[in-house]
Formats: C-alpha cells, sequence, structure tokens
C-alpha cells in the first residue's frame, strides 16, 4: 500500500499536467521521440514516459516477449533506445525496484480520476473501446474531457 502511495503522491503533478498535455501546455510533454510513439502505437495510445517511474520501463522493456501476453519485441537496437527514451522521461516516485507497478491503469491516482461509473458513461457517451486510448477523452477541445462536467 504504501508503496502505491508514495507513487500516488508523486503522480499528482502529472495529474494536473496531463490535461494541459493534451490540451497544448508541456508540462507533460507529448513523446517527442518517432521511435517511440510509432513502435508503442502499434497496439494502443502511446502512453506519456511520465506516467510511470524509471523502474517501471525497464522492467517492462526487459519483458517485451511477453508484454501483457502479447509478444512486442524489438530488436536489441530499438528496444534499448526506446528504454533510454522513457527512462530518461519517466515520472518520479519511489518503487519497490523488484516489483514496480506495470499499469497506469491500476495506479491509485488513475482510478480515482477514472471511477467506474464516471468513466463507463463517457465511454459510451463517445463510443470508447478502452481506458487505454486515453486520447480519445484527453485531445483538448475537440473532444474535451471537461464536456460532460
Ligand atoms: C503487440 C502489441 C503491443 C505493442 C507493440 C505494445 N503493447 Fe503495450 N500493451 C499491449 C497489450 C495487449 C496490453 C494490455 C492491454 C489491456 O490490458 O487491455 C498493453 C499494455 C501496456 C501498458 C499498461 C497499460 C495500463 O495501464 O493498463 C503499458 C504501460 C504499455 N503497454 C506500454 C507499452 C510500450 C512502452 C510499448 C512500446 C515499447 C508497447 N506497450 C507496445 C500490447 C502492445
Ligand atoms: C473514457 C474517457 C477517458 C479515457 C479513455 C481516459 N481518461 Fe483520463 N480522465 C477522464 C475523465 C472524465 C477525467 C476526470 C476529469 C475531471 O474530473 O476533470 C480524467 C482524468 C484524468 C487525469 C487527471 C487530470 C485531468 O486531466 O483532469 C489524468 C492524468 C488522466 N485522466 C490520464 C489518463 C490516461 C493516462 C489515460 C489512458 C491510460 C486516460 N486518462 C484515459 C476520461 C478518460
Amino acid at each position: 500500500m504504501r508503496i502505491i502511495f508514495v507513487l500516488a503522491a508523486a503522480a499528482v503533478g502529472g495529474i494536473l499536467a496531463v490535461t494541459t498535455a493534451f490540451g497544448g501546455d508541456d508540462n507533460v510533454p507529448p513523446i517527442s521521440d518517432a521511435v517511440v510513439q510509432e513502435e508503442c502505437s502499434a497496439c494502443h495510445f502511446a502512453f506519456q514516459p511520465a506516467f510511470l517511474p524509471a523502474e517501471s520501463w525497464s522492467k517492462m522493456m526487459g519483458g517485451l516477449e511477453d508484454h501483457f501476453g502479447e509478444d512486442a519485441s524489438l530488436s536489441e537496437t530499438v528496444r534499448d533506445n526506446i528504454e533510454a527514451y522513457l527512462v530518461a522521461n519517466a515520472g518520479r516516485g519511489n518503487v519497490d525496484p523488484q516489483n514496480p507497478p506495470l499499469r497506469i491503469t491500476e495506479l491509485r491516482w488513475f482510478k480515482s480520476e477514472h471511477s467506474e461509473r464516471e468513466a463507463q458513461r463517457m465511454m459510451e457517451r463517445l463510443d470508447v473501446k478502452s481506458l487505454l486510448s486515453c486520447g480519445a477523452c484527453h485531445q483538448g477541445a475537440e473532444r474535451g474531457i471537461y464536456d460532460d462536467d
């Protein structure tokens, strides 16, 4: 519990920043590396590195052949480059280096910002199939997340 709590506290900066990240401010900049953007958006939204700490990215990048049940392996050079980018731009938080969180969606701040009822309602309204499609709801004015407030 404590580990998650610390990370959640650290993520508060990210929380305030994301609206702006998707809305044009650069507190949590969008991915600026074309290779990361391409390789990590093949199956889902390319998550910004600031949403997980460095330990999480390293662990994830060390196990791409079984990435949540999918084979997402890459050549060694590409893998190394992507890991370096993710780590350099990672969020902060004290996590157990042996067992860092791998899912943004399971972090406490994420769950509290996306309460089941609210998120479900919005997913239906915008016809979004998965909570992992961050950009479908968070992309600034066109389909602003605040329309619903
Ligand atoms: C071959 C498809 C594929 C590729 C390529 C891929 N992923 Fe994934 N990723 C998945 C699947 C499948 C899941 C689990 C989805 C689910 O639970 O609905 C996932 C989940 C994740 C999650 C956890 C999301 C959450 O919070 O629940 C992160 C973080 C992630 N991927 C990062 C990456 C990164 C970084 C890359 C690029 C190196 C990448 N993925 C490339 C298929 C892929
Ligand atoms: C179905 C629509 C939807 C999806 C998909 C979604 N979110 Fe959200 N998100 C919301 C709503 C609604 C809020 C609450 C906004 C509020 O209360 O002001 C929110 C809040 C947030 C916040 C808190 C700061 C803010 O902007 O208010 C962050 C950070 C965030 N989401 C990140 C993400 C990330 C990262 C993903 C993908 C892993 C994601 N969201 C996916 C709808 C969504």
